[in-house]
């Protein structure tokens, strides 16, 4: 299957074509595509005028990118202290019944991908998910099965938000 090139261009045409573009480059190309294809390094290299290798290095060092697709919906729960203590591994084991997969694999449709995190920032909300960029604290399975139904049908995770809060 051939990619769309359109949001590429569109997101090279943002940032001057030099080295000092790329981490921005990969994060919006990350956003458009939900990963970093492989074909779509070598043109952003080009592009940028990087040598593929450093870009490659780039992409795969930073855990913010991934070279395999993502889910429309990025699901991550924090495993930080707070969170863990405050019950984040049964909010894991939780998400991991309902959706079917593990931490770090995406659903054979396409539509989650799970996620575990270092401490988000938000202690005091523990546990907390991450939901897209939609931060969920005080997490309980009840307050997660209903991002999961509001999620099924939509494509953000604005609907869920509404509909937990
Ligand atoms: S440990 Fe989860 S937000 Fe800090």
């Amino acid at each position: 299957m051939t990619l769309p090139r359109a949001p590429l261009q569109q997101i090279l045409t943002k940032y001057p074509p030099k080295e000092s573009s790329l981490i921005m480059v990969l994060q919006d190309v990350q956003d458009a595509y939900r990963h970093l294809p492989l074909e779509l390094l070598v043109e952003v290299a080009k592009a940028l005028e990087v040598p593929k290798a450093k870009v490659i290095a780039v992409a795969t060092f930073y855990k913010a990118f991934s070279l395999e697709p993502k889910g429309e919906v990025e699901i991550r729960v924090c495993r930080g202290t707070a969170c863990h203590v405050r019950g984040g591994l049964l909010i894991m084991d939780e998400f991991k019944r309902l959706l079917g997969i593990e931490e770090g694999e995406t659903t054979s449709d396409g539509k989650y991908t799970l996620e575990a995190v270092n401490c988000v920032g938000t202690c005091a909300m523990a546990p907390v998910v991450v939901v897209n960029d939609t931060y969920y604290g005080s997490m309980t399975v009840n307050k997660l099965n209903r991002i999961l139904r509001a999620t099924k049908s939509s494509k953000t995770a604005d609907a869920a938000r509404e509909e937990t809060e």
